[in-house]
This record gives structure tokens, C-alpha cells and sequence, in this order.
């Protein structure tokens, strides 16, 4: 069934993002799985915001310069305000930054959007989604982590899926287009659950990267979500037709 109250997403909407992070950024194995995946995920950290740190615009130029793949650019730095409209003019089809590091979110959204790029606002693990709600008309993804960002790697929370049905509810009650991305332990055990809970884009690192074969393992998630969608969709209305969702 498909509709307003259809709240996971349909098969042809599913986006698979492996994350370089993983391969620590090589140009080779972004140019390996860029003939699988629908995008890749390149996660910026600046040391503040997390812990860690990743790479700078040089090496994503690189990246950028290696494949026409579209890059999914995760901000995890505290101020998104200064670099996030340089990564959108450095060639990333999505820059997403966090809710917890930014002030103004539609502002700093309309300024991705004016420099080329589709902006996304990411959600951390202790941050509830409810207060964010009401800018999903500003914004064309809500990440809704599932670890708590900072490194890859980690056991998937399965509990923060709660947030995605939430939002899921919130974007099909209000007719929005807004992608709804999960990122954090997404592998073949867990991308299931996150279709079901209304999530249509997976970013994955570790069960990607750390696979033995890279591009068997994104067709393979690939086609687990869409298996979980389709049963979804037949679930969707039981035969005896009282709609129990
Ligand atoms: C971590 C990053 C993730 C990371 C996911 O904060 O945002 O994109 O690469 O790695 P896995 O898939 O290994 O959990
Ligand atoms: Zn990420």
C-alpha cells in the first residue's frame, strides 16, 4: 500500500552510503564501491566536536575529483557555520550538520542550499528529535544517529530507532519529502530494522570496508532493505483489512 500513512519508505527510495571513514579515506576503495553504492559518506571531524579527526578540503577535493558518485558530507565539527557552505561548493550533493553545534539551523540550511548543495541536519545519540520536527521543511535529510557520533565501528543502538519512527510519522503526516538517514552499526543484522522503523538511507562503514568483498556487501545490504521494505509493504494492511499500524 502506498499513501499518506505508508510510513516506511518504498523499495526504489533507498539510498545505500558506504562510509570512507573505514577505509580511511582512500581514493581507491572510494572509486571500488562507486560503481555499487547510490552515494558515499565522507565523515568530517574536527577534534572539538568529537574526539577524532578526519580529513580537510584538500583531501576531499580528492575525492571528489576520483568519482562522480554522490558525496554525502557528515559535519561532526562545532562550527558548521564556517566550512559547511565550503564543503557544498567543494562538490558534496548533501552536507549535513548537527543539530547540537548550530544555532540557526534553517539559516545555515538556506546557505548550503544557496551554494549548490541539499542541506541535512543530523541528530547525536542523547539529542531528542522532537524539538527538530518543525524545520524538516528547511532541510532535504535528518540523520538520525545510531551510536553516538565520533567513530566507527561501534554496536548499534537499536533503541534510537524510536527517533526515526518518530520523524518518519512526522515527515509521511506532513507530505515531506525529507530523506531520513541512519548511521551507526548499519550491517546486515541490524539495516532491517531501521527500514522497517522508516529510514531510507544507510550509511555504512565497518560492514562495508571491513567486508571481504566491499561491493558484494553493498549489494547485499542493499538487498536486505529491500526485502524489508517489500515485506513491509505487504504487511501493510492485514488480509482480514483492519489496518493494525
Ligand atoms: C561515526 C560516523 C559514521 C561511521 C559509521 O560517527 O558518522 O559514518 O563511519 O561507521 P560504522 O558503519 O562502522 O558504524
Ligand atoms: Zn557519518
Amino acid at each position: 500500500m502506498t499513501g499518506p500513512s505508508r510510513t516506511v519508505p518504498d523499495p526504489e527510495d533507498l539510498i545505500v552510503a558506504p562510509s570512507l571513514l573505514a577505509a580511511d579515506f582512500a581514493v581507491s576503495a572510494a572509486r571500488d564501491v562507486a560503481e555499487v553504492a547510490d552515494w558515499l559518506h565522507v565523515d568530517i571531524m574536527d577534534g572539538r566536536f568529537v574526539p577524532n579527526r578526519t580529513i580537510g578540503l584538500d583531501h576531499f577535493a580528492a575525492l571528489r575529483a576520483a568519482t562522480s558518485i554522490p558525496l554525502d558530507t557528515h559535519l561532526m565539527i562545532s562550527d558548521p557555520e564556517e566550512w559547511a557552505v565550503r564543503y557544498a561548493e567543494a562538490g558534496s550533493t548533501y552536507v549535513t550538520f548537527h543539530a547540537e553545534a548550530c544555532d540557526d539551523p534553517a539559516a545555515l540550511a538556506k546557505d548550503i542550499r544557496a551554494a549548490g548543495a541539499r542541506p541535512g541536519l543530523a541528530i547525536d545519540r542523547d539529542t531528542p528529535v522532537e524539538p527538530y520536527l518543525e524545520l524538516l521543511p528547511h532541510i532535504d535529510m535528518l540523520l538520525i544517529m545510531t551510536i553516538k557520533a565520533g567513530a566507527g565501528g561501534q554496536a548499534f543502538l537499536p533503541y534510537l530507532l524510536e527517533k526515526v519512527r518518530t520523524a518518519r510519522a512526522h515527515r509521511d503526516a506532513s507530505q515531506l519529502q525529507v530523506r531520513i538517514e541512519v548511521d551507526g552499526g548499519i550491517a546486515e543484522d541490524t539495516i532491517g530494522q531501521a527500514v522497517q522503523a522508516g529510514a531510507d538511507t544507510f550509511v555504512a562503514g565497518t560492514a562495508v570496508f571491513r567486508a571481504d568483498d566491499p561491493v558484494t556487501a553493498v549489494r547485499r545490504l542493499r538487498e536486505l532493505a529491500v526485502t524489508a521494505s517489500a515485506r513491509a509493504e505487504s504487511n501493510a494492511v492485514p488480509s482480514d483489512g483492519e489496518d493494525k499500524r
